[in-house]
C-alpha cells in the first residue's frame, strides 16, 4: 500500500487523523486490504473525491478522510456540515464485479456494522433509522452516504462515506437542520480518539465488504435489526411527489423497508426517500 501525505495544524484538534496510528490499530487483515489511506486537511467531501479517483482507476481498498469537508453531502443531496477536527469523514473505496444495482443492500450493510462498533465502544441505546442513519436519544449521531458507478452488467465501484460526529461545538454545530449529538456527550469525556474510531469502521467496512461480496445482505440482516428505531412505528414515507402513510413491518430480505398502507403492503428502496415517525408531525424530528 501507499500512504498519502498530510498536514494539519496541531493546535486545532486535540487529536490530528495520523496515518500511523490508524494503521497500527487495524487488523492485519484490513491494513492488508488497504490499497491506499490518504489524510486531507480540507477537501470538498470524501465522497465525491473518491467518485473522481474511481473514475480514473483509483484501486479497490483506497481510503479517504479528512479533518473538514468544505462540501460535505449527506443523503438525498442534502449538505453535511463539516467543520474541522469535529467529526469523523471517511470514505472507502470498493470495486465489485456486480452491477451498480446489486449493491443497493450495502446501504444498510454499512449501517449495521457501522451501529455494531460504535456499541462495541460503549455507546449504549444507538438506533437505526432506515436504511443507515445513527440516532441516539431520536438526536442524529451519524450517517451514511453510499455512492456507486459502474457498467449496468458490471463491475462497479462503490464509495461508502461514513459522518459520524466526534466533538462538536454547539457553534460548530449551527446550520445542522435537525437535532444531533456526538459521542462527546452520549460517551462522556474523553471521547473516543478519531484515529482508533477510524480504525474500527475501516476494519469493519472491510470485513463487511467482503462478506457481502461472498454472501450477499442475508448474513447482515439480524445484526441490522437489533438496531431498527422504527418497526412497528407509524410512519411517513415522504417520497419527492407525495406521501404514504404506514406501519413498519420491517426489511425485506433484499433491504427493502416494508410498510403496511391502507392499500396492502409496499416496499421502498434506500434512495429518494425519507422516512419519518407519524408522531414527529407537528413537532420538530429527526430526518
Ligand atoms: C446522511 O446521513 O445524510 C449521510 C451523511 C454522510 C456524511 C459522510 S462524511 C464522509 C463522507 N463524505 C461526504 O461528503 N459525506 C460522507
Amino acid at each position: 500500500m501507499t500512504l498519502g501525505s498530510r498536514s494539519h495544524d496541531p493546535d486545532a484538534s486535540p487529536e490530528p487523523l495520523d496515518p500511523e496510528r490508524i494503521l497500527a490499530a487495524l487488523s492485519p487483515g484490513a491494513r492488508g486490504a488497504i490499497a491506499r489511506l490518504e489524510i486531507h486537511t480540507e477537501i470538498d467531501s470524501t465522497n465525491r473525491y473518491l467518485m473522481r479517483e474511481a473514475a480514473t482507476g483509483a484501486s479497490c481498498g483506497t481510503l479517504c478522510l479528512a479533518e473538514c469537508q468544505t462540501a460535505g453531502r449527506g443523503r438525498l443531496g442534502r449538505p453535511w456540515i463539516s467543520p474541522f477536527g469535529a467529526s469523523l469523514y471517511l470514505s472507502m473505496l470498493w470495486r465489485y464485479s456486480a452491477p451498480p444495482a446489486a449493491l443497493g443492500g450495502f446501504s444498510l450493510v454499512a449501517g449495521a456494522v457501522v451501529a455494531d462498533v460504535l456499541r462495541r465502544i460503549g455507546v449504549e441505546g444507538l438506533a437505526l433509522k432506515w436504511p443507515n442513519d445513527l440516532i441516539w436519544g431520536r438526536r442524529k449521531l451519524g450517517g451514511m452516504l453510499l455512492e456507486v458507478a459502474g457498467e449496468a452488467r458490471g463491475p462497479s465501484a462503490l464509495v461508502v462515506g461514513v459522518g459520524i460526529n466526534v466533538r462538536m461545538a454547539p457553534d460548530q454545530g449551527i446550520g445542522i437542520d435537525q437535532p444531533w449529538v456526538d459521542l462527546a456527550e452520549v460517551l462522556g469525556h474523553p471521547t473516543v480518539g478519531r484515529n482508533a474510531l477510524a480504525a474500527l469502521v475501516a476494519d469493519a467496512l472491510i470485513d463487511a465488504f467482503q462478506r457481502f461480496g461472498r454472501e450477499g445482505l442475508t448474513p447482515f440482516l439480524a445484526l441490522w435489526a437489533e438496531f431498527d428505531a422504527f418497526r412497528g412505528e407509524s410512519v411517513r414515507i415522504l417520497l419527492p411527489d407525495r406521501e404514504i402513510r404506514g406501519r413498519v413491518l420491517g426489511i425485506a430480505s433484499d433491504g427493502a423497508l416494508r410498510l403496511d398502507t391502507a392499500d396492502g403492503e409496499m416496499q421502498f428502496h434506500a434512495g429518494e426517500v425519507s422516512l419519518r415517525r407519524e408522531a414527529e408531525f407537528g413537532g420538530e424530528g429527526e430526518r
